[in-house]
């Protein structure tokens, strides 16, 4: 059984009284606004995710505004924070919450546990912060505080290791839950960094700390070696028509960047005669001109993709099951929601239709 100090947690919340940044979220910590920070504090840091939040409760300030949004405008909002199945399953739990919950967030661990998108994590924060409830909220920052606090070499990412903490943190969890909560997360974020570069000496845990008197800071937490991602490569295509159109299409509706804008693009480094005989064999497209394009390399969770470019000009019908649509520049910038991965080739087209610009001529 883990077991905290008793201590901990008058002391941390003494120096959260006086540290705590001032974030949007915190000083109206409503449910919704919680809830939305919380999701996108998944994916994105604190001083990123602030005006993402900001933009997004002023356009969708509730969950029936959130449950009416149509999709493009809510991927605009999402657009450059990523994991946009995360939007989708904030937008699939709005409809919910409409549907079943008068359209607010339920006061409830589990009923919020229930929500697509929803994890342990996610509810224990929403129940503390938004609604006062003893949930302890275990992310990355509180596994490798209180770890280190208790000098426990125990893998972080090992089944079972986040119930434990959460359990021991149950039993010490003060009055004021959320602001403990977010406490923990805090020291996490500010003062007890990752990868051995704790600033030890701001800390209000640095007489407690177990691994900072054992010199141990740099070895806890212990990290499992991660999975070696797989490598693909792809080859970019901005198609543009004489109109000055550029061709996209919609991704599958399941797996990597579901059911989002992209341009065309195909498996592999693709060379310029290549490119043009698959144009020609599977869009009925005949490439005019054409110019190579940067490489560029994005890097997914699980995948890293190695890309290659080429801007094409384009003539002929088209094959209407392709599925390409033919948006203006301006279109493109203000309603299309393009992933990142994309956004080296796709970020230069603007109002002059020019694309990303090509390295030769051809
Ligand atoms: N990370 C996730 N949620 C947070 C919060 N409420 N405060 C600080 N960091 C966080």
């Amino acid at each position: 059984m883990t077991v905290l100090p008793r201590e901990l947690p008058g002391l941390l919340l003494d120096w959260y009284d006086k540290e705590a940044r001032v974030l949007p979220w915190r000083s109206q910590p409503t449910p919704y606004r919680v809830w939305i920070s919380e999701i996108m504090l998944q994916q994105t840091r604190v001083e990123a995710a602030k005006s993402y939040f900001l933009r997004f409760v002023e356009a969708l300030p509730d969950v029936p505004a959130l449950a009416a949004c149509p999709e493009e405008t809510l991927m605009k909002l999402w657009e450059g924070l990523g994991y946009y199945s995360r939007a989708r399953n904030l937008q699939r739990a709005a409809r919910l919450l409409v549907a079943e919950y008068g359209g607010e967030l339920p006061a409830s661990f589990e009923a919020l546990k229930s929500l697509p998108g929803v994890g342990e994590y996610t509810a224990g924060a929403i129940a503390s912060i938004a609604f006062g409830l003893p949930h302890p909220a275990v992310d990355g920052n509180v596994l490798r505080v209180l770890s280190r606090v208790i000098a426990k070499p125990w893998d972080i990412a090992a089944p079972g290791v986040k119930k434990e903490l959460g359990t021991a943190i149950t039993a010490i969890l003060p009055q004021r839950v959320g602001d403990f909560n977010q406490s923990l997360m805090e020291l996490g974020a500010c003062v007890c960094l990752p990868n051995g570069e704790p600033l030890c000496g701001e800390c209000p845990l640095g007489e407690l700390c177990q691994a900072r008197a054992r010199g141990l800071t740099g070895s806890i937490p212990v990290k499992a070696p991660k999975k070696a991602r797989r490598v693909e490569e792809r080859t970019i295509l901005l198609l543009f028509r004489e109109d000055g159109r550029m061709a996209l299409r919609r991704r599958p509706e399941t797996g990597l960047l579901a059911g989002m804008w992209e341009p065309v693009n195909l498996p592999g480094q693709l060379d310029q005669w290549k490119v043009l005989d698959t144009l020609l064999v599977e869009m009925k497209l005949l490439g005019t001109k054409m110019g190579a394009l940067p490489k560029a390399r994005h890097i997914f969770t699980h995948v890293e993709w190695q890309m290659t470019g080429w801007r094409v000009e384009v003539s002929g019908p088209g094959q209407p099951e392709s599925g390409l649509v033919w948006v203006r520049p301006e279109e493109l910038r203000e309603e299309y929601a393009l992933p990142s991965a994309f956004r080296v080739y796709t970020g230069g087209v603007s109002g002059g239709g020019q694309g990303a610009r090509a390295s030769e001529g051809g």
